[in-house]
C-alpha cells in the first residue's frame, strides 16, 4: 500500500523540480506519474526529439526515491501531427473532424495513427525501458475521456466491414442474424454496411450493438500496439491503463485482459455531480460522494484488473469539469485514500501535484496552491502515509458475494431501454447499493469468471446469457438472484425462442409473457414493495413471494434462485438479500446510508460518509470493544476507523 501523485515537470520551470521531488517524498508520496501529455515536448517537430528535459526530470525523481509510472502521450497528438496526418482526428456523427485544441482528437482506428503512436511508443521504451526509476507504464490516458470511443470515420467504416466479414463469413448469415428482412434493410455485401449512424429513425439494434462491439475491440486493439512494445522493451515493468468513473463504452475486461494492472481515475465530487441520484441524494452527499459509487468502482477494476488495481488519479480537492465543483468536506480526501486502500488498492495517486495557473484545468486543485503553499490534501495525504503501518500486511481476500458484470449488457440497455429511465450501470450499482447497506464485501466480476467459493451471485443485468453460465453457478452451490431482463436477448440480439429468461430457465422454471415499463412518478404497490420503472408479466408454476395489486407476482424463488421481475426499490432487494443471508449464515448489518465497512485481509474499515458523526456503535454490536488500529467507534464527518478482525 502506498500513496502516489501526478506530476508534470513540463509545466514547471526546471529549478522547481528537486524541491517538488523532496517535498512528495516528505509526504510520505512513493509514486509518481509523469509524461501522459507531453508529445509536444518530447518530440517538438517530426522526427525531432529533446530528450535532456526528460532525462533531467526522471533522473530528479529517481534521486528523491520516487518509482515512476511513464505515460505514453498519446492522448494528445501534437498539431504538427495532425496538420501532416489529418486522418488521424476522429469523426463525428455529422461527418465533421473533430478540431486539434484540446486532447483526444484521434481515432481509434487510424493506422496512421496506430504506426504514430507504435513510433513514439518505441523510442520512449528503448530510451526508459530500462531505467531502475521506470516501475511502471501507462498507456495513453483514459480511453474514452470526452466521449471519445466512437469516431465515424473512413477507417472506422473500413474497420467495421472487416470486423463484420471476420464474425459472419456470410453476408446472409449476418442478414438474419440482424433480422434485415424488416424494413427491407437487407445487404448484398459487407462492403454495402455503414457504421449505425444518421439514420431517419433507429438504426438496428443488433446493427448497433455489433458496432458497439466493433468499437470496444478497436480500443483493444489500439491498446495493443503499446503494450507490445513496451513489454518488448521494458521487461519486468508493469503495463497499466487509467479507466474512469462511469465510461461503458468499451468492454474493459477485455483490455484488461492485456495489462498487468487496472488504475483508475476517482473523483467523487465530480462522479456525484454527473450521476442520476435525485437532488435530495446529491445534496445530502455534496462533500462526500455517494458512498457506493466509488466502492463500486473500486471493486469493479479490482475485478477488472485480476486482483491487481490502483488509484492513480484521486481529487484533491474542487475540480473544474463538473457542473458545479464543491469542495470535499473537511477529511474527506483522506477517507476516500483509505476507502481504496480497504477494497485493495495497491497505491494512491493524488491528481495533480500543483494546481496549473494556466490553461484548460487552472480551476482544478492540487495537493499544493499555484503559489506552492500546501492545499488542505497535502496534510490528509501525510496523515494516511503516517498511518499506513498500522495496517501493514492486509492482503485481498475473496468476498463472499460476486456481483456480475457484463458490458455488452450495458450496451443493450442503452441501444434497447423500453423505458427511458432503465439505466443499465444505475441498475447494478443498486444492486450493490443493497449488499453494502447490509455490510457486506463484494467483488465485481466478468461473468467468464471463476465463481466457486461465493455464497451469493448477483445477477442485476445480464440481458445475454451465455451458453456453461447456468451450469457454472450450479456448480458453485451458490444462491443466485437473477434481475429482470435476464436473458432476454440472444447474442445476436434477438428475443429467445422460448422466451426469457432464456438460457436462465435453466436455472428457474418461468417465462417472461411481455414486459411494461412506467413513466416516473408511477408505482405499482405489491404487498410492502414498490414497484417502479419495469414490470414483467410472468407465467409460472412457482407462487411469487410477492405480488402486484393486479396480480402480477414481481419475486420468484427457488431452492438456490431468486428472479426478480421488475426494477427492485431497496425494500424489495434487502428483503430478497437479508433472507438468503439468514439462510447462508451470512452476518448482516443495516447499515445508515451514510456509514460504509470493507474488509481487507485481517482488517475491516469504517468509513463515515455523513456530514454529521456516527457512533458505530449504534450499527454494530459489540463496536466499542474492537481492536481498533486507527480510530475509534466515535467517527467523526468524514471519519475513518479500522479494526483487527478475530
Ligand atoms: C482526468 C484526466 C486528467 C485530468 C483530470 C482532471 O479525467 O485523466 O488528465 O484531466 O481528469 O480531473
Amino acid at each position: 500500500m502506498k500513496l502516489g501523485v501526478c506530476y508534470y515537470p513540463e509545466h514547471w520551470p526546471e529549478a522547481m523540480w528537486a524541491e517538488d521531488a523532496k517535498r512528495m517524498a516528505e509526504i510520505g508520496i512513493r509514486q509518481v506519474r509523469i509524461g501522459e501529455f507531453a508529445w509536444s515536448r518530447i518530440e517538438p517537430s517530426p522526427g525531432i526529439f529533446e530528450w535532456g528535459w526528460l532525462d533531467r526530470a526522471i533522473e530528479t525523481l529517481h534521486q528523491a526515491g520516487l518509482h515512476i509510472v511513464l505515460g505514453t502521450p498519446t492522448a494528445t497528438p501534437p498539431k504538427w501531427l495532425i496538420d501532416a496526418h489529418p486522418d488521424v482526428l476522429a469523426v463525428d456523427a455529422h461527418g465533421r473532424p473533430r478540431h486539434f485544441g484540446s486532447r483526444r482528437h484521434y481515432c481509434f482506428s487510424s493506422l496512421t495513427y496506430r504506426a504514430e503512436c507504435a513510433r513514439i511508443v518505441e523510442v520512449l521504451a528503448r530510451r526508459y525501458g530500462n531505467h531502475p526509476a521506470i516501475a511502471a507504464w501507462q498507456t495513453d490516458n483514459e480511453y474514452g475521456c470526452h466521449d471519445t470511443i466512437i469516431s465515424y470515420s473512413n477507417a472506422a467504416r473500413a474497420g467495421f466491414r472487416t470486423w463484420l466479414a471476420a464474425k459472419y463469413s456470410q453476408i446472409d448469415a449476418l442478414n438474419t442474424a440482424w433480422g434485415n428482412v424488416f424494413w427491407s434493410m437487407e445487404y448484398r455485401s459487407f462492403d454495402e454496411i455503414d457504421p449505425p449512424v444518421e439514420t431517419v429513425t433507429e438504426a438496428n439494434p443488433a446493427h448497433r450493438q455489433d458496432w458497439a462491439r466493433f468499437a470496444s475491440d478497436e480500443v483493444a486493439a489500439f491498446d495493443r500496439v503499446q503494450t507490445d512494445i513496451l513489454r518488448a522493451h521494458s521487461p519486468g515493468r508493469d503495463v497499466l491503463h487509467n479507466y474512469m468513473g462511469m465510461f461503458t463504452a468499451f468492454d474493459h475486461f477485455k483490455l484488461g485482459e492485456q495489462l498487468d494492472v487496472a488504475a483508475w481515475d476517482s473523483y467523487p465530487l465530480g462522479f456525484l455531480e454527473q450521476a442520476w441520484w435525485p437532488e435530495a441524494t446529491k445534496e445530502r452527499f455534496l462533500r462526500q460522494g455517494h458512498p457506493d459509487f466509488t466502492a463500486f468502482h473500486h471493486d469493479l477494476y479490482r475485478g477488472v484488473g485480476r486482483g491487481r488495481w490502483q488509484v492513480i488519479e484521486q481529487q484533491p480537492g474542487p475540480v473544474n469539469w463538473a457542473p458545479w465543483n464543491p469542495a470535499p468536506l473537511p477529511g474527506m480526501v483522506r477517507a476516500w485514500t483509505w476507502e481504496a486502500l480497504a477494497h485493495g488498492a495497491e497505491c494512491v495517486s493524488y491528481f495533480r501535484w500543483r494546481q496549473a495557473p494556466f490553461a484548460q484545468e487552472q480551476m482544478h486543485a492540487g495537493l499544493l496552491r499555484p503559489d506552492s503553499v500546501e492545499a488542505e490534501a497535502a496534510g490528509e495525504a501525510r496523515q494516511v502515509a503516517a498511518e499506513l503501518a498500522a495496517v501493514a500486511g492486509a492482503t485481498t481476500t475473496k468476498a463472499p458475494v460476486a456481483l456480475l458484470f457484463d458490458y455488452e449488457a450495458i450496451w443493450a440497455s442503452q441501444i434497447q431501454p423500453q423505458g427511458k429511465d432503465y439505466r443499465g450501470l444505475e441498475l447494478l450499482i443498486h444492486f450493490y447499493s443493497a449488499a453494502r447497506r447490509l455490510g457486506l464485501s463484494v467483488d465485481v466480476v466478468h461473468p467468464s469468471a471463476e465463481l466457486s467459493g461465493y455464497q451469493l451471485i448477483l445477477c442485476p443485468l445480464q440481458i445475454f446469457w451465455p451458453e456453461g453460465l447456468s451450469a457454472k453457478i450450479k456448480a458453485s452451490g451458490a444462491v443466485c438472484v437473477l434481475g429482470p431482463r435476464t436473458g432476454s436477448k440472444t447474442d445476436d440480439f434477438q428475443i429467445p425462442a422460448n422466451l426469457a429468461p432464456g438460457l436462465a430457465q435453466e436455472l428457474i422454471p418461468l417465462v417472461v409473457g411481455r414486459v411494461e415499463s412506467l413513466r416516473p412518478g408511477h408505482v405499482e404497490q405489491a404487498g410492502p414493495y414498490k414497484v417502479t420503472r419495469w414490470l414483467e408479466h410472468i407465467q409460472s408454476d412457482l407462487v411469487p413471494e410477492a405480488y402486484t395489486a393486479s396480480g402480477h407476482g414481481i419475486w420468484y424463488q427457488t431452492d438456490k434462485v431468486d428472479y426478480l421481475a421488475c426494477w427492485p426499490e431497496a425494500e424489495l432487494l434487502d428483503a430478497v438479500l437479508r433472507r438468503r443471508c439468514e439462510a447462508l449464515g451470512l452476518a448482516t448489518l443495516s447499515l445508515p446510508d451514510g456509514l460504509r465497512l470493507r474488509q481487507r485481509g485481517a482488517f475491516m474499515f469504517a468509513i463515515n460518509y455523513e456530514a454529521e458523526p456516527l457512533d458505530l456503535c449504534d450499527h454494530i454490536l459489540g463496536a466499542d470493544s474492537l481492536d481498533y488500529v486507527i480510530g475509534g467507534p466515535d467517527l467523526p464527518a468524514a471519519g475513518v476507523a479500522a479494526w483487527r478482525i478475530n
